[in-house]
């Protein structure tokens, strides 16, 4: 029984997001716990560069209704360590574009980077959306 975190931006809500995070939640185990850290619209803009189509409260919202989801808190700097002491936490895990970005944590907790879901992400979509294209 653990208590996880990860973060990220969840903008147009896809089934690589719902898989990563069933896969955080069971890194838990029984009775165990998923925070998850979603980035505010601010630090989207300013630090990732990245406009999201969906403003944060209403993507902390659907994050917050999943079922894997025990809790949502916003993602507005780069202090995850602050985070992880604060929720006690025992697990950091993020997506496998990550890979080595967040080392730095082993210091306060294990680290984990997960597989991503091959083939989709909201980039992808967006671009897709604005050129009338669909894969599936
Ligand atoms: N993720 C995943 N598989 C995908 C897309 C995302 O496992 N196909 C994971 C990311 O690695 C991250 C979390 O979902 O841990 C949130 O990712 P986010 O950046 O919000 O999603 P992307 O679709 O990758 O968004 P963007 O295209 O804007 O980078």
């Amino acid at each position: 029984m653990a208590t996880v975190i990860t973060y990220g931006t969840y903008d147009l809500f896809h089934i690589g997001h719902l898989r990563l995070l069933q896969r955080a939640k069971a890194l838990a185990g029984e009775g165990g716990r998923l925070i998850v850290g979603v980035s505010t619209d601010r630090f989207n803009w300013e630090e990732k560069k990245k406009r999201s189509a969906i403003p944060y409260e209403q993507r902390a919202e659907i994050v917050a209704a999943l079922k894997c989801v025990d809790q949502v808190i916003p993602e507005d700097d780069w202090d995850m360590k602050r985070d992880i002491l604060k929720y006690d936490v025992d697990v950091f895990t993020i997506g496998g574009d990550w890979e080595g970005k967040f080392d730095h944590l082993k210091e306060v907790c294990k680290v984990v980077y997960l597989p991503r879901t091959e083939g989709i992400s909201s980039t992808d979509l967006k671009a897709g959306i604005r050129e009338g294209r669909r894969d599936s």
